[in-house]
């Protein structure tokens, strides 16, 4: 947790922006329960809602806040353990002292909130309150808020804050790509042929739980790369195959690392893997010299695109007019993602407020395109933004197939030789980027090896 005036300063940045938005009535923040796996007494791991924690701090379940838009009152409510919830808990903290621990004025039990809100609702006063991202909030905002739909210029107070990361939020961050490159590190070095996936998701999520809160989303570790979000762990690994690891730290501060590497399963790379590993590699690295305040992440991800396309022409498995071919998409057949997304106490930060009020500027709309359609940041970029820098080249025999048969691309897709792709995989190479003031800094300690030499030589000091 931050001090005290961190989460002052920002609830009371956030009712000034609604001020300022013409707003009135109050904000309410419901903060999340406990979520039963399989019985009320077996939860999934706790993890509190990103941006009560923001706003809040406090790393506890069913906890509620209003924050009065015209007065400036805040209550937390919230309730004090009893004699049985000791029993199993132990001692805890009373209620007073953990809003005198983020600066909260007023408490009151947590059942008290129902009461505040329909007494406000009475008299005729607007609620404001973010979409929920849990089924229990879900049900409890439409037992408080019957009727109610999520607040657009709430949602827009809180993207503008959230987005932009303090200084404390930067270190943070920093924190938690430290422990990224370490798991990364655990991870590629315990790369060997005749074991099973499995064993190196262990050992590497054993860094993230050691150090950390845990993973900052189910680790992708697979020999399937061209699957873009492949969770399964059971294959043995094989020699001359890809592999793509995609994975993050969640620190114990709650923000996220998130980075992606392509492992040569034998630890050095055929002639075929590394041409467009080498692409894609080259495609990280221009979207990383590009990045910069003033130009549009929608700008890097074309960009991109476009220098993807000019590695793959070079291989002959397109042909044609670059600019044409990005206009039409044809980058999507091989990259079928966005370019990248911002990262903060989310791994896909603030995602449950809306992708597009997130990750595009009111001037700006989200393409249809396969590819460009996934980008979930494109705004302009500004100081502060933590985006993810992560373009991949995929051979997707379906997809290729669905192209193929819907005579999409005939002018500049190679069909035929594409067919030799079709056991390829996927590379996918993904930094975690801050946006400065004059450019953009990589995130954590050093980079993880990336170049092709770079990595062989890193696999080869391992075995
Ligand atoms: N690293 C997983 C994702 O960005 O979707
Ligand atoms: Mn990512």
């Amino acid at each position: 947790m931050f001090a005290k005036e961190v989460y002052v300063r920002r609830r009371q940045t956030l009712l000034k922006k609604m001020r300022e938005a013409g707003q009135n009535g109050l904000v309410l923040f419901v903060g999340n329960a406990e979520a039963p796996a399989q019985y009320k007494d077996n939860c999934y791991k706790w993890r509190q809602d990103s941006s009560w924690l923001y706003y809040f701090g406090l790393d506890e379940p069913l906890m509620a806040a209003v924050l009065d838009i015209d007065s400036g009152a805040e209550t937390l409510f919230a309730d004090d353990v009893d004699i049985d919830d000791i029993i199993w808990m132990g001692p805890q903290p009373s209620v007073r002292s953990k809003a005198d621990a983020v600066g909260l004025e007023h408490t009151a039990p947590y059942g008290g909130v129902e009461n505040a809100i329909a007494l406000a609702r009475k008299s005729g006063r607007p609620v404001h309150f973010l979409p929920p991202s849990r089924y229990y909030n879900t049900l409890k905002l439409a037992q408080l808020v019957p009727g109610g739909a999520p607040s657009e210029p709430l949602i827009k107070a809180v993207v503008s804050m959230r987005l932009i990361k303090e200084d404390i939020e930067i270190q943070a961050i920093d924190a938690a790509c430290a422990l990224g490159y370490e798991m990364h590190s655990v991870a590629r070095d315990a790369i060997k042929i005749g074991i099973i996936e499995q064993e190196i998701v262990g050992k590497m999520e054993a860094v993230s739980l050691a150090k950390g809160w845990g993973v900052s989303f189910p680790t992708i570790l697979t020999q399937h790369g061209e699957t873009l979000h492949n969770h399964g762990h059971a294959a043995t690994i094989e020699p001359g195959k890809l592999m793509v690891i995609d994975a993050g730290v969640e620190s114990n501060e709650h923000y996220a690392s998130d980075f992606t590497r392509t492992y040569p399963t034998i630890g050095r790379f055929t002639q075929k893997q590394r041409e467009i590993y080498q692409i894609v590699c080259d495609c990280n690295n221009l979207a990383f010299s590009l990045t910069k305040p003033g130009i549009t992440y929608r700008e890097v991800h074309l960009a991109v695109a476009r220098k993807m396309l000019e590695g793959l022409s070079a291989l002959d498995l397109v042909k044609g007019d670059l600019d044409e071919m990005v206009a039409k998409g044809i980058a999507g057949l091989f990259q079928p993602h966005g370019l990248g997304h911002n990262m903060g106490l989310d791994v896909h930060d603030m995602e449950d407020l809306g992708e597009n009020l997130v990750g595009y500027d009111p001037d700006q709309t989200r393409a249809k395109q396969l590819g460009l359609g996934s980008l979930r940041m494109a705004r302009c970029l500004k100081p502060g933004h933590v985006i993810t820098d992560e373009p991949g080249i995929y051979f997707i025999p379906a997809l290729i197939e669905k192209f193929k048969k819907e005579g999409l691309g005939f002018d500049f897709v190679n069909y035929a030789k594409l067919e030799d792709y079709y056991d390829f995989g996927g590379i996918r190479l993904e930094d975690d980027v801050l946006v400065t003031e004059t450019g953009a800094r990589r995130l954590g300690p050093q980079r993880l090896p990336i170049s092709p030499d770079d990595v062989e030589a890193a696999m080869a000091a391992a075995r």
